[in-house]
């Protein structure tokens, strides 16, 4: 399938679905005529075969308590060897209703009150919130910009866990909103620094199968020399567009953190698994190859033509390295004062975005736009970049936005 079949047969229209990115403009922007780019979900729908197990299960009507499909781990598993290729083993696999959900029960299960735990911003902002809401003590390490690349700044890193005593870390990998697909020997450095000073680390791999061409991922798992300190959270949800499927994977290798997770669990998680979550996944990872081979080829032609046009036509907004994600990184501090991005993003341009200091205090010249639509919405969306471009530079451009 090329990615022109796959827009014709996967582009589904969100208007009047109760669709957060779409319907919820009025509600979240005060505009509901914006181009909605932001919250990561896409406008296609999932596989035929995901979309046809379901419709089956629906017919049959009852929605009763289940176990888990028979043969999910082994679909799983197959998914991991045709893609990444990480080792992992079924009893480390717990479900949850979702990867944030996920944090705030590792976070409260693992760690306790006044807590020291790091992240690095800018990062994505749930991440802030589950520290803050478990009353957990936020450290950060910011990524750095050096050549035009997002990297770790790995002195800092040592520093600020040595020296608050850090006890988590939630790696954001790959990285949103920066699309950073982490290499090896990076994973390799921040996990060995990690187990010197005993810091507990949950890799929040959601995006771990949203990988570009020329970028390969490495979990974790693989980087680790020793997984007793080490949860991996991951889901279908960002791959096939299913997150109110409910239904996220919490990897926990270690025994003795199993036995904690269990023991805390029983006190206070008694939510059931997600059934339609569960077939949608299993048959996802058992027959979805060709659709995320094209979906990714819809990535990856959006992100060529707004980082070439933007390149061309206004050379003043850095466009950041999309390696993994679907979620692009502008810092648009050389072309407009950070005090003017809603003026001119959302009320002249008419664009729904992630403002940058979302993610980092320090971003507010950034904005993340979602470029899992049609290549028709990317294209507006350049148009209309282009049009306030004019529109500041002074040329009479107003009626075209
Ligand atoms: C890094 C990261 N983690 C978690 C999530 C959300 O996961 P869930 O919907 O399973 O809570 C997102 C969604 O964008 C994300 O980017």
């Amino acid at each position: 399938m090329n990615t022109a079949e796959f827009i014709e047969t996967y582009y589904t229209e969100r208007n009047n679905t109760n669709s957060l990115k779409v319907d919820a403009l009025q509600e979240r922007y005060g505009d509901a005529g914006l181009l909605p780019l932001w919250v990561a979900d896409t406008e296609f729908s999932v596989p035929e075969t995901v979309k046809n197990v379901l419709s089956e299960r629906i017919a049959h009507g009852i929605f009763g308590y289940s176990t888990v499909p028979v043969d999910y781990f082994k679909a799983y598993d197959g998914w991991q060897k045709r893609h990444a290729g990480t080792q992992f083993q079924a009893e480390w696999l717990h479900f949850s209703t979702g990867v944030v959900q996920a944090l705030y029960d590792l976070i409260d299960c693992f760690t306790e009150e006044g807590d020291a735990v790091l992240v690095q911003p800018p990062v994505y902002y749930p991440f802030y919130h589950a520290i803050s809401d478990k009353k957990r003590s936020l450290v950060t390490n910011p990524l750095i910009l050096n050549d035009g690349i997002y990297q770790i700044d790995f002195a800092d890193f040592e520093t600020k866990i040595r020296d608050n005593k850090v006890k988590l870390f939630i790696l954001c990998s790959p990285h949103n909103p920066v699309g950073r697909v982490w290499q090896r020997e990076e994973l390799e450095k921040v996990l060995a620094i990690c187990e010197k000073y005993q810091v507990l680390v949950i890799a929040d791999e959601i995006h771990s199968d949203l990988i570009l061409s020329n970028q390969q991922f490495t979990s974790a798992i693989t980087a680790a020399s020793n997984l007793k300190s080490l949860i991996v959270c991951n889901a279908p949800s960002k791959t096939f567009n299913m997150a109110t499927l409910l239904n996220a994977h919490i990897w926990i290798p270690s025994k003795n953190n199993r036995e904690i997770f269990a023991e805390w669990s029983s006190r206070n998680k008694q939510t059931e698994n997600s059934s339609l979550g569960q077939l949608a996944a299993k048959t996802a990872y058992q027959t979805g190859d060709e659709w995320l081979q094209a979906f990714l080829g819809v990535i990856e032609e959006n992100y060529h033509y707004v980082k070439d046009r933007l390149q061309t036509e206004i050379p003043e907004i850095f466009v950041g390295e999309l390696q993994g994600t679907y979620l692009l990184w502008l810092d648009l501090s050389q072309w407009i004062p950070k005090e003017k991005v809603k003026y001119y993003i959302q009320d002249k341009a008419q664009l729904a975005i992630d403002y940058g200091e979302w993610f980092s205090e320090d971003c507010k010249s950034c904005i993340r736009i979602n470029l899992a639509t049609s290549p028709k919405n990317i294209k507006i969306a350049v148009d209309r970049l282009i049009v306030v471009d004019q529109l500041k530079k002074g040329v009479d451009n107003h009626d075209k936005i």
